[in-house]
């Protein structure tokens, strides 16, 4: 069995293998008993400082990686943009050459352009964990979404998955994308076809316009929030209309002849992509994802680690 990542950076899911993902989630599963346990640390990165540098909001990636960066010991420093020299007009690579000066190790980013970690990775000597980058990829956001379903249903392959949603503005269904086709699932988008990339077809999912059919089809619906930060013209007439037919609530689950699995990323943006009768289901495991978040990022973080 492979013992290390193939990569000294987690830019994206494209550019990992199926067996990098397979090491990250056995991985994973043991510090997933580890964070159960009354004792929730362990030494393995007690040498090792990371700077967590967010130039975009976060709450649930920012506070995962911190809680699984405490959880292996290793020293952490919080950057956020918001409240830093950035507003001065400093640029990207100084600031973080900045904090590589303060000789840390591996950098954690959130940045709102595609390939900033990318570009970054070509410049510094630490390793780079990208944690969403514009609307390019989320990669840690889709181990944690996959691992999940392994959990949920035994495994991934040959699984049905659907994506739903704003596809045309999401880091996470390309991630997605990519991470279920590597492990062997079926993957579907669906949404209105203004929230479609137009290359989607090419990447070899299916695409459903009808959310109806795309439920009856899946095993597994991922539900994406309509990302109105990021849309600078209307690609459907109202909230209202997007949720009268692409909203996912208890009468359409109910309509169908089985019980399908339903998540979300976060942040859920209620009564507009998922009822709230949906989203605290029983087959709803979106705080399971949260949970299984922590232990895939000190997987993520302890693999890297070793790869200097
Ligand atoms: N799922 C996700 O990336 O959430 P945050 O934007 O809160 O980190």
């Amino acid at each position: 069995m492979q013992q290390q990542l193939s990569v000294k950076h987690l830019l994206g899911i494209k550019n990992i293998s199926s067996e990098d993902i397979r090491l990250i989630f056995d991985t994973a599963d043991n510090f997933k008993e580890v964070i159960n346990r009354p004792i929730k640390k362990v030494p393995s990165l007690r040498d090792i400082t990371i700077a967590n540098v967010f130039f975009e909001n976060s709450t649930r990636t920012r506070l995962s990686f911190e809680l699984a960066e405490k959880r292996l010991s290793a020293d952490v420093i919080n950057f956020s943009s918001s409240n830093s020299s950035v507003k001065k007009g400093e640029t990207l690579l100084d600031t973080v050459n900045n904090i590589l000066a303060m000789k840390v190790d591996m950098v954690v980013m959130r940045h709102s352009s595609p390939g900033a970690p990318h570009f970054l990775s070509r410049h510094i000597k630490a390793n780079i964990v990208n944690a969403g980058d514009g609307t390019h990829e989320h990669p840690t956001q889709a181990l944690l979404d996959t691992f999940s379903i392994r959990e949920k249903l035994g495994e991934v392959e040959g699984k049905k998955v659907v994506i739903i949603g704003d596809i045309l503005h999401s880091r996470v269904a390309l991630s997605n994308i990519f991470a279920l086709q590597k492990l062997g699932a079926e993957v579907m988008v669906c949404g209105p076809n203004t929230l479609l990339p137009k290359y989607v077809r090419e990447l070899g999912v299916k695409v459903e316009l009808d959310v109806d059919k795309a439920l009856q089809w899946c095993d597994v619906a991922n539900v994406l929030r309509i990302q109105l930060e990021r849309q600078q013209m209307k690609f459907f007439p109202s909230l209202r209309e997007y949720s009268l037919y692409y909203g996912i609530n208890k009468a359409r689950l109910q309509k169908l002849d089985k019980q399908i699995v339903v998540m979300h990323p976060g942040p859920i943006n209620r009564g507009v992509e998922l009822s709230s009768d949906v989203a605290d289901a029983d087959n709803a495991i979106i705080l399971d994802q949260v949970e299984n978040g922590v232990a895939v990022r000190m997987a993520v973080l302890y693999l890297l680690a070793a790869n200097k």
